[in-house]
């Protein structure tokens, strides 16, 4: 065999295992794009165009709103989404959601004494960091599916989040910064990681405290306007848990139009949940005298300082406060929540 035949024989194999992926590449794309455009419509199809009534169990922290009529359509246009307090309709009910907060005091605040019909599904709420919720392991083997900021909960409600499209808020360095860092805190306790980081910061740089717990308490009115006053806001959790990111950051940096120290969860999920580059997360520093340098280099630096807010141009930031908007999640999520769940390790899944 000469060396002429032997090159067209390669050659041809090599365009066959060409030919080989490219069919097997297409059929993969025009699987799931099958996928796609028959099987997830269809599903969304064969969920039964119904009424879901949601029951809430106890008012969350015990302040009630009002939920007459069809506040899911009226507020945020999502049909057949029925909210109610009426504990009364509890045999009928599709969804009942149990506030944690008001459980902790035992199993006795449940209805376990009535008849629960077989396709009621029972939901844990909590929007609290594990340390605030107590007495979990009681609950266990009784709920259907979790409600809380946790992406990997059954019905993930965050305080805030990130979506694409600028909001066409152009920033500029506020010329008018009359104050470094701001924090506004009102349960201060002494035992906290963000309590010893302040301690230490405060040593290197001015910080203004507002919040009750410096007996300067701020308005809900007054709370934005003095934050954008500061050229940094110290968005530090009580908390240092998993997806735990609260108001802090959402609110009262984000929509103060100020650059958020964070202190929380770990820089890669900040990274996942907040804007591109509009943090800076103090794991990044090797003391608070470093991170103080920083703050003072970046808040001279007007192009630095603007660097932070280049996400306005590609992202916005939605917050979220209503109970109600968060319920109505609920009817939302449901044709893709899991059926037949039940946590029988409740405890070990909020510790998680
Ligand atoms: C859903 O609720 C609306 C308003 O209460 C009612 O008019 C309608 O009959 C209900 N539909 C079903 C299928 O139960
Ligand atoms: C936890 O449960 C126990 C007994 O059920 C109760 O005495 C205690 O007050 C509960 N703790 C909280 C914080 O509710
Ligand atoms: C800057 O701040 C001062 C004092 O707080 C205020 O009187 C003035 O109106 C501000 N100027 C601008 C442009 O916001
Ligand atoms: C919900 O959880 C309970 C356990 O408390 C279980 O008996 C029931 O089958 C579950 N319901 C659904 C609809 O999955």
């Amino acid at each position: 065999m000469s060396h002429r035949s032997f090159t067209p024989l390669i050659c041809g194999s090599r365009v066959f295992l060409l030919l080989l992926l490219l069919v097997l590449s297409s059929s993969l794309l025009y699987f799931s794009l099958l996928e796609q455009t028959l099987f997830q419509p269809k599903y969304h199809q064969d969920v039964p165009q119904r009424n879901i009534s949601i029951l809430l169990w106890h008012w969350p922290f015990g302040r009630s709103f009002r939920l007459r009529g069809d506040k899911c359509l009226e507020k945020y246009n999502i049909s057949r989404c029925f909210l109610t307090a009426n504990t009364s309709t509890f045999s009928s009910a599709d969804v009942v959601i149990f506030h944690h907060q008001e459980l902790s005091r035992g199993r006795s605040l449940l209805p376990l004494h009535r008849d629960r019909h077989a396709s009621q599904y029972w939901v844990w709420l909590s929007m609290e960091p594990p340390v605030n919720n107590l007495n979990v392991s009681q609950l266990n083997g009784l709920f259907n599916w979790t409600m809380s900021y946790r992406r990997d909960a059954d019905i993930s409600v965050p305080y805030g989040k990130t979506v694409l499209g600028g909001d066409g808020r152009a920033f500029t360095a506020a010329p008018n910064r009359s104050c470094l860092v701001g924090w506004v805190v009102s349960r201060y306790q002494p035992q906290q990681a963000r309590a010893a980081v302040y301690q230490s910061l405060k040593k290197s740089i001015p910080i203004q405290v507002y919040g009750r717990w410096n007996k300067k308490p701020l308005s809900n009115k007054k709370l934005l306007p003095t934050i954008s006053k500061c050229f940094f806001y110290l968005s530090f959790e009580n908390s240092e848990a998993t997806d735990y990111i609260s108001e802090k950051l959402w609110r009262n940096a984000f929509q103060a139009g100020v650059v958020p120290v964070v202190l929380g969860p770990s820089r890669a999920t900040y990274e996942a949940l907040a804007p591109p580059g509009s943090f800076i997360h103090i794991s990044d520093f090797r003391s608070t005298e470093d991170l103080a340098v920083y703050l003072k280099l970046v808040a001279a630096d007007r192009k630095a300082y603007e660097q932070y807010f280049q996400w306005h141009h590609t992202h916005r930031v939605k917050t979220y406060t209503d109970w109600i908007e968060r319920l109505c999640q609920i009817c939302v999520q449901y044709p893709h929540l899991p059926a037949n769940r039940v946590y029988d390790d409740l405890e070990g899944w909020v510790q998680s």
